[in-house]
């Protein structure tokens, strides 16, 4: 089939080169010049893995272009995967997307499936679908259908090609069936819905793995108290199915591009119909308070940050991505900033980004070891592989071994048998100084 796919960030992206792995032609839309330049020379624009191979394996099937008129193709599917970022109220910002939809009609004079990829407020397709029917000739059969995402950043590939399900959102069966057509080839569920359904599965979905980590942490607050230990809690939970074993590791709260804004935004639209949806309000101000508890622990060994040495380990949302998008890292370095730290920095794959987004005052470290040497207290923020290999060897380096850790990279067994403060969530504190 011939596809135009309308905005290649995370989602975009990823969607056109996995239809092209399976056989489509696939041209990617993008206003951001940087971007299509580097893709045009086969370079992926984001830190995912094995997406660079799979654009250069299919290249022959990929075009990448910046404006729409470039080229006078008939597409059987665009997919519109535009941002939808968060406003100021939570609600989410539609505006890319609509000004996309306010172009289509001028472009569009041929039968063709509009896709809309992007997380939307429920009954967002269906008013585009109306927009769309009162701005084209009447001629043209034209659907809309909504097809939500459940890509994770480092798996995303992966979670594309044996993605857990497809969910196709339409209204009427022609629609329904070039989309089974173009998803033939994909050997996974499919599930059929009406749209407003299909919106709601991806917010509700998002929603209640925030919501079971929100949950997690805050029993993780509750058995450092009680003296109990969050890895033995999560792992006898999850023993039982109908619990499961995913999305239940305390840490230092959410971020990336996705549960943030989705949760703010569910809430937002529950707001609206007066109907508050008050769990996923709870996932929220968990969360929020969350992002602070390693800073509230550091302080039952250091009274003020100011003029101290501290080192930050991990800056982006999760592992195995560049991303920094609502990473808890930094509010946590703006407080230190603020109190006067001298924060040094490394994270083995966001700091070219960090550099780029972030402009005040700390210092970028080339490695693990040259961030803790003679620092005074040292933070955890991202699970990376690498931290977690580290030892008493690197942490000896540090002034006073003072580690606090959002994300429990250590075994505790092992950390009690060190001369070190070892602070993480969950579990008993270390106190070997
Ligand atoms: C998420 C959804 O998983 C995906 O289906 C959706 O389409 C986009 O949003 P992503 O944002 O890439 O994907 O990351 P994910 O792996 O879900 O992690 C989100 C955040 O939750 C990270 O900050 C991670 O550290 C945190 N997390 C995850 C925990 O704190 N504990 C867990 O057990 C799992």
């Amino acid at each position: 089939m011939n596809v135009l796919i309308i905005g290649v960030g995370y989602v975009g992206l990823v969607t056109a080169v996995c239809l092209a792995e399976k056989g489509h032609s696939v041209t990617c839309m993008d206003t951001n010049i940087d971007k299509i330049k580097m893709l045009k020379t086969g370079k992926s624009p984001i830190f995912e893995r094995d997406l660079e191979n799979l654009i250069q394996k299919n290249k022959q099937r990929l075009k990448y272009i910046t404006e729409f008129v470039e080229q006078s193709d008939n597409y059987d599917i665009i997919f519109i995967a535009v941002g939808t970022p968060e406003k100021y109220d939570g609600n989410a910002n539609l505006k890319q997307l609509w000004n996309v939809v306010h172009n289509l009609p001028r472009l569009i004079d041929y039968n063709c499936v509009i896709v809309i990829k992007s997380t939307v407020p429920i009954g967002t397709n269906e008013k585009i679908e109306q927009y769309l029917k009162t701005h084209i000739k009447s001629e043209i059969k034209l659907s809309v259908v909504s097809n939500p995402e459940f890509l994770s950043q480092g798996t995303a590939i992966k979670d594309t090609l044996q993605a857990s399900r497809i969910v196709i959102g339409s209204n009427n069966d022609y629609a329904t069936q070039i989309m089974l057509d173009l998803y033939h080839d994909f050997d996974v569920p499919k599930l059929i819905t009406d749209r407003q359904s299909a919106e709601m599965i991806k917010y509700a979905s998002n929603d209640f793995l925030a919501l079971k980590i929100s949950y997690i942490n805050e029993i993780a607050n509750l058995c450092e108290i009680i003296g109990a230990n969050i890895d033995d809690v999560s792992h006898g939970m999850a023993l039982d199915e109908r619990i499961g074993n995913k999305f239940l590791r305390a840490g230092i709260g959410y971020g990336g591009s996705c549960f943030p804004k989705d949760t703010k935004a569910l809430h937002w639209m529950s707001n609206l119909y007066d109907k508050e949806i008050k769990t996923v309000k709870a996932a929220i101000d968990v969360n929020e308070q969350q992002k602070l508890r390693l800073i509230k622990k550091a302080r039952k060994y250091i009274d003020d940050f100011s003029d101290l040495k501290v080192a930050v380990l991990g800056l982006t949302f999760k592992p195995e991505t560049d991303d920094l998008r609502d990473s808890p890292a930094i509010v946590n370095i703006d407080i230190l900033l603020e109190e006067g730290a001298n924060v040094f920095v490394y994270d083995p794959v966001g700091m070219e980004n960090f550099k780029k987004l972030y402009k005040k005052n700390v210092k970028f470290c080339k490695s693990v070891n040259e961030a803790l040497k003679d620092a005074d207290v040292c933070f955890i923020f991202t699970e990376w592989k690498q931290f977690q290999e580290l030892t008493y060897e690197n942490f000896r380096l540090m002034k006073k071994a003072i580690i606090i850790d959002g994300r429990n990279c250590f075994d505790i067994k092992k950390m009690c048998k060190l001369p070190i403060i070892y602070d993480s969530i969950g579990r008993i504190t270390i106190n070997n100084l």
